[in-house]
């Protein structure tokens, strides 16, 4: 049996929770797509953790946790990420011999892109993830499984550096000396070594067992279907979680879309709901939207339906969490964006661009008293109708209402 999780807004949605919440229902947790551009923040224990590479099953001490196809994988993050977690962790982890490798010069690349692009720049990460995902669309990336052969992964490294010279002096990017790109890779190697397996053959093996691939980003970001070209370079919806680990549409039972009750966004793009406003000054404050992996204050806003309906519909949801509900405590009223407008003409679809529209909204009383609780009929009874109003107009069943950062504040229903 295979479940998903998937962001359904901009990311950061509070996947990590979800994932380490339910990850102990499961024998094995899959990341499908990104890099370390995810930063998945778990709160065990008033302790924090933040995952970029790892999936949010590791905490779990049941679950096996494989790194799969279509992630883009910087080995020196993956180390230090291992380490910080201590070397127990490698025996319940797998990465795939198919997923390819972030190397230095793809951040580099990233970095400087951005930088000439100026007002344009997309705001990426700057991990090298577009870069690294081009050379794999291109057919001239480097696996993970080619660490195996060092000489062989040299010479091929060698002649592609000669290919693009003219383009890396160009953006000023930087290559390694043959002796230090040696080392680097050999280093890999033996830190990383033993976890590079086939995980598709791996997961095909265990399909009698319970498996939950987490979602990395979120659907608004997806390369296809996301706010092109403001987006990642990843398909993140539920389809991409199968190509991304080799399981069969047919293995998925069910799909889990996250989302805020509000919205953020990292990062530059069509945001039609953000506030720029005391009101997004106070969902930032007080929801702590500061980036996992970058720092950078998030954009903030109102909760999207139309947003969250093509979410919805895109991933095929069969249930929803509502996370950060206790963010919006103490607001009069709270607002829902359930159109747009375009050219005077009113519209209920997310289209295919986003830039011109302006939000519709309506205007629901806030709550007294705080959602900070972990039963339903504790919730103020504003809070509820709150919840029940974008679950009906999301047309899912929202089952989990997250009221906290730590796993246990968790409303569900
Ligand atoms: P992800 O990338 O989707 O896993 O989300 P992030 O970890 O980047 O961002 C979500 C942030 O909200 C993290 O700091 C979480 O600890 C925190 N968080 C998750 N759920 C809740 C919640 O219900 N309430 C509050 N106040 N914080 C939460
Ligand atoms: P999680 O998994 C929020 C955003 C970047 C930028 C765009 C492209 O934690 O939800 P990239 O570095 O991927 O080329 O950047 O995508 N972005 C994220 N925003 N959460 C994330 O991951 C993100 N990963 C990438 O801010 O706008
Ligand atoms: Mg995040």
């Amino acid at each position: 049996m295979v479940d998903l999780i998937v962001g359904l807004q901009w990311g950061d949605e509070g996947k990590g929770k979800i994932v380490d919440l339910v990850a102990k229902n499961y024998d094995i947790v899959i990341r499908s797509q990104g890099g370390h551009n995810a930063g998945h923040t778990v709160v065990v224990n008033g302790k924090k953790y933040a995952l970029h590479l790892l999936p949010s099953g590791v905490l779990n001490p049941n679950a096996t946790n494989v790194i799969g196809n279509g992630v883009v994988v910087y080995p020196k993050q993956l180390i230090k990420e291992i380490n910080s977690f201590g070397h127990d962790i490698k025996k319940k982890l797998l990465v795939s011999d198919k997923a390819h490798m972030i190397l230095d010069h793809h951040i580099a690349i990233d970095q400087a892109r951005e930088k000439l692009r100026g007002k344009n720049a997309i705001g990426t990460t700057g991990r090298g993830i577009g870069p690294a995902y081009a050379d794999k669309i291109a057919r001239v990336g480097v696996r993970m499984g080619e660490l195996k052969n060092i000489d062989k992964l040299i010479d091929k490294l060698t002649h592609y550096y000669e290919m693009n010279k003219g383009y890396f002096d160009y953006l000023g990017v930087k290559i390694p000396s043959a002796e230090d790109l040696r080392a680097e890779l050999q280093e890999w190697q033996d830190e990383l070594g033993e976890l590079i397996v086939n995980t598709t053959n791996y997961l095909w093996d265990n399909m009698d067992k319970n498996m939950l691939l987490e979602g990395a980003q979120a659907t608004l970001l997806d390369i296809d279907h996301g706010t092109y070209p403001y987006v990642t370079s990843s398909n993140t919806i539920a389809s991409g979680a199968l190509t991304g680990s080799g399981i069969a549409p047919k293995n998925l039972n069910k799909v889990i879309g996250i989302a805020k009750a509000y919205t953020t966004r990292v990062g530059n793009g069509p945001f039609p709901t953000e506030d720029f406003g005391e009101a997004g000054d106070k969902i930032r404050e007080q929801g702590g939207e500061y980036g996992t992996t970058t720092g950078r204050p998030r954009r903030c806003g109102w909760f999207d339906v139309v947003a969250a309906r093509y979410a919805v519909t895109l991933n095929g949801c069969d249930e929803v969490a509502i996370m950060k509900l206790d963010v919006l405590d103490g607001f009069d009223k709270v607002k829902v964006c359930v159109g747009y407008e375009i050219d005077g003409k009113k519209i209920d679809y997310f289209p295919s661009e986003l830039d011109e529209v302006k939000p519709v909204y309506v205007e629901l009383d806030g709550w007294n008293g705080s959602a900070r609780v972990t039963k339903w009929e504790d919730l103020p009874e504003n809070a509820q109708k709150y919840i029940e109003f974008i679950e009906e107009n999301i047309d899912t069943k929202i089952k989990y209402v997250s009221t906290g950062a730590e796993r246990n504040a968790t409303v569900i229903r």
